[in-house]
C-alpha cells in the first residue's frame, strides 16, 4: 500500500476562480463604461504547484497565459494553446530569441541587454513585446529617462518588423497592503508611460481584486495578470480567499498511521518543543517537511482530522507530524487529516501560522507526494453549497 498522503488538485476550482475574477472585472468595467480587461492567467512555477497541463486545461477561458520558463511556455503550445503566451521576464540570452519567434511567445523587455539582443536579431516573425517600467518596485524595468529611450528603440524595431505589437507594463510592490501606495505607483506609471494609448498591463491578483483601482487606470486595452487568486489563495493578509468566493484548488491530505498517549508534562517529537498540558491522544500523520509541509509551522497550527478542526503539536519532522486528537475520540489510525485545502484550514491560515505565505506552500509540495486530479466538475465548496 502506498504511503497515505496525496495532493488533490481541482481543475473545477481553477476554472471557477478564473470566472470569479472575470466577473469582478466585468462588473466594474460596466460601471465605468469601458471594455473589461483581458486576463492572462499566471501559470509560472508549474502553475503555482498545480501543474502546467492542468493549468492549460482549466484556464481554457483565459485570454492568455503568463509564465517565465521556456519549457513551460513550449509545453503550453504543445498542448494546443494558441492564444498569447507572455514570458514575464522576457528572454535570458540572445540564443533564446529563435524559440521566442518559433513558438510565437510575447516577451517583456526590462533591460538594455535585451534591447541590444533584439537589435541584432532578424526573426522569422515579429515578436509581441511589452516594455517594463519600474514605477517603484525596483526589481525589473526601465526608470526615468531610460523609459523613453527604450520605447524609441522598440518603436524602431517595430518599423523593422522585429517587434510586432508593443505595450507597456509595470508591477506593484504593495497592492496586497496599501491602496495609497499602489495609486502612487499608478500615477508614476502614467507619468512615465511613453505611449498612453498602447495596451498596458499592471495588475497582479491583489490589484485585480481591488477593483477600486480600475477607475484610476487608462480606459485603453488592459491585460491583468492574476496568479495566486486563481489557485484559491488570498494575496491579502487580512482578507481570506473565501471572502471573494474563491475556492481552494489544492488539498494536501494524509492519514494517521499511529496514535500515542502522552501524559501531562511529557514532550512530543524532536526537541520536545511541545509539552502536554494535560493527558493527550496524539495522532502521527504521514506528512513531513520532505513532503512540503513547512517545518516552521508551530504547535497550534490548524489541521482537520476527519473533518474536525484541531491543532498541530510538536515539531514537524521529515516524514511525519503530530496532531492533537484528544477531543476526537473516534479519530485513530486511518483517520484523514487535511493539512490545507478543501475541508481543512486554508493554505493562507497555515502559511500565516508558519510565518510564510500561501504562494510558498502551494509551490513547495514535493515530487514524492502523489497527485490526484479531481475529475468532478464541481468543487467541494459547490457540493456544500447545494446541501
Ligand atoms: C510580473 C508578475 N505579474 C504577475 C504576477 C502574479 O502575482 P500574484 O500571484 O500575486 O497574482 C507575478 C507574481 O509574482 C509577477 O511577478
Amino acid at each position: 500500500m502506498p504511503r497515505p498522503i496525496q495532493l488533490r488538485l481541482s481543475p473545477a476550482a481553477l476554472t471557477h476562480n478564473l470566472a470569479v475574477v472575470r466577473h469582478r472585472l466585468q462588473t466594474v468595467s460596466t460601471q465605468l463604461q469601458r471594455p473589461s480587461p483581458y486576463i492572462w492567467a499566471v501559470i509560472k512555477a508549474n502553475a503555482y504547484g498545480h501543474g502546467i497541463d492542468l493549468g492549460v486545461q482549466a484556464f481554457a477561458q483565459a485570454d492568455g497565459l503568463a509564465m517565465l520558463d521556456f519549457n513551460e511556455a513550449i509545453r503550453c503550445r504543445e498542448l494546443g494553446w494558441t492564444k498569447p503566451i507572455l514570458l514575464l521576464e522576457g528572454f535570458f540570452s540572445a540564443d533564446d530569441l529563435d524559440l521566442v519567434a518559433r513558438y510565437d511567445l510575447s516577451i517583456v523587455v526590462h533591460e538594455v541587454a535585451q534591447l541590444q539582443a533584439l537589435q541584432q536579431f532578424s526573426p522569422a516573425r515579429p515578436i509581441s513585446t511589452y516594455l517594463k517600467i519600474n514605477t517603484g518596485m525596483h526589481r525589473l524595468g526601465f526608470a526615468g529617462a531610460a523609459v523613453e529611450e527604450a520605447w524609441h528603440a522598440l518603436r524602431a524595431l517595430q518599423q523593422q518588423r522585429v517587434v510586432r505589437f508593443l505595450g507597456t507594463m509595470t508591477h506593484f510592490a504593495r497592492a496586497d497592503s496599501s491602496t495609497a501606495q499602489t495609486l502612487a505607483q499608478i500615477e508614476r506609471f502614467q507619468q512615465l508611460n511613453p505611449a498612453p494609448v498602447a495596451p498596458f498591463s499592471v495588475c497582479n491578483s491583489a490589484a485585480t481584486l481591488n477593483t477600486s483601482l480600475q477607475s484610476h487606470l487608462p480606459a485603453t486595452e488592459q491585460w491583468v495578470r492574476p496568479g495566486i487568486c486563481l489557485y484559491g489563495a488570498s494575496p491579502f493578509d487580512e482578507e481570506a480567499a473565501a471572502d471573494y468566493g474563491l475556492r481552494p484548488a489544492q488539498t494536501l491530505s494524509a492519514g494517521i498511521i499511529s496514535v500515542q498517549r502522552v501524559q501531562p508534562g511529557e514532550g512530543v517529537g524532536y526537541g520536545h518543543t511541545f509539552e502536554a498540558e494535560r493527558a493527550l491522544r496524539v495522532g502521527v500523520v504521514a506528512c513531513g517537511y520532505a513532503d512540503g509541509y513547512p517545518r516552521h509551522a508551530p504547535s497550534g497550527t490548524p489541521v482537520t482530522v476527519d473533518g474536525q478542526r484541531t491543532r498541530l503539536v510538536g515539531r514537524v519532522s521529515m516524514d511525519m507530524l503530530t496532531v492533537d486528537i484528544t477531543d476526537l475520540p473516534a479519530a485513530g489510525v486511518g483517520s484523514q487529516v487535511v493539512l490545507w485545502g478543501a475541508g481543512g484550514p486554508s493554505v493562507d491560515e497555515v502559511a500565516q501560522s508558519a510565518g510564510t505565505i500561501g504562494y510558498e506552500l502551494l509551490t513547495a509540495v514535493t515530487a514524492r507526494v502523489p497527485r490526484v486530479v479531481d475529475s468532478s466538475t464541481t468543487t467541494h465548496q459547490e457540493d456544500n453549497d447545494e446541501k
